[in-house]
């Protein structure tokens, strides 16, 4: 199980970069951190931390400081596991990078979250095009440390293996619902719409755009119309998906996809930024500055 921990990303080859798949489960190397390391892990927390005031959900934020981490260094993952086993029996692990899907399902139906041990560059902190430990940690890990979010993941995980036992089209479909809800999800909450999304929690930029812009549509949650909607993975979503709660999101997932799946078959995906007749429109986008290309 332990190898000694590599950092492993993208490739650029003569098809462009593509993504290096490794299963390893690695010990975090705490002691080897450099200082640099150290340092943009605070200015990312620190910055990350003022911007989310009021923006943010208020569970996210309240698991965050339960948690303990903090912007002085680099949190241990053995500390913050003694913390989460007895919340919610989760763990994380240490990965070097993007794990082959099924491996990534397995882990989280046994209530193990994959973090990539390494943390970007200091020229890196607005954007790089793979998770890293700042996304991993800071924008995923808090929830977990809520029974009901906690619960969510697992399922999902158990509904991941199922999936990719179905085929292509299921595994498409539930990572679309990956995607507009653990990726980019928003709540409405007592005091207005909040970040729950990890995807969003760890980026400056969209922390800011999803909330205050007026160019993306926000729509309330629906889970097959998720689950048919393209999506972008290059720059900010056109469309996020707001809940009511996280148990809103713990029901609607609930019963056997096996059928859902099946009917999905005969229906054509949507393009990222539609919006449909039968959505709950908080606010229809007014398309500025979406590129015209095609969405994934
Ligand atoms: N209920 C889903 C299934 O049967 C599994 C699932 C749970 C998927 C939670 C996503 C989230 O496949
Ligand atoms: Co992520």
């Amino acid at each position: 199980m332990n190898t000694t921990p590599q950092r492993v990303e993208h490739q650029m080859t003569d098809k462009g970069y593509v993504p290096v798949y490794t299963t390893a489960v690695v010990e975090q190397p705490w002691s080897s951190y450099s200082a640099t390391d150290h340092q943009v892990w605070a200015t990312l927390f620190e910055r990350q931390q003022q911007l989310l005031v009021g923006r943010a959900s208020s569970e996210f934020l309240r698991t965050q400081r339960t948690m303990g981490m903090s912007a002085h260094r680099i949190p241990k993952f053995d500390d913050l596991n003694r913390m989460l086993r007895a919340a919610t029996g989760w763990e994380i692990i240490g990965v070097q990078g993007l794990l082959p899907e099924l491996d990534f399902f397995e882990h989280l139906a046994n209530r193990r979250f994959p973090v990539t041990w390494w943390i970007r560059k200091p020229e890196q902190l607005d954007y790089l095009s793979e998770p890293d430990l700042f996304h991993d940690l800071f924008g995923h890990v808090p929830l977990l440390m809520n029974p009901v979010f906690a619960d969510y993941m697992a399922a999902y995980g158990r509904g991941g293996v199922k999936a990719h036992a179905i085929g292509p089209d299921a595994l498409a479909s539930l990572t679309r619902l990956y995607w507009y809800t653990v990726e980019f999800g928003l709540i409405r909450e007592p005091d207005g719409m909040r970040i729950y999304g990890a995807g969003i929690l760890s980026s400056k930029g969209e922390s800011i755009h999803c909330l205050d812009s007026a160019a993306p549509n926000r729509i309330g949650f629906d889970l097959e119309r998720i689950m048919r909607t393209r999506y972008r993975i290059d720059t900010y979503q056109k469309t996020y998906f707001v809940i009511d709660s996280y148990e809103q999101l713990m029901e609607a997932t609930r019963p056997d996809f096996t059928l859902i799946y099946a009917r999905l078959a005969d229906q054509a995906s949507i393009p990222a930024g539609n919006v449909l007749d039968t959505d709950a429109v908080f606010n229809r986008g007014t398309g500025e500055g979406w590129p015209t290309d095609a969405d994934v």
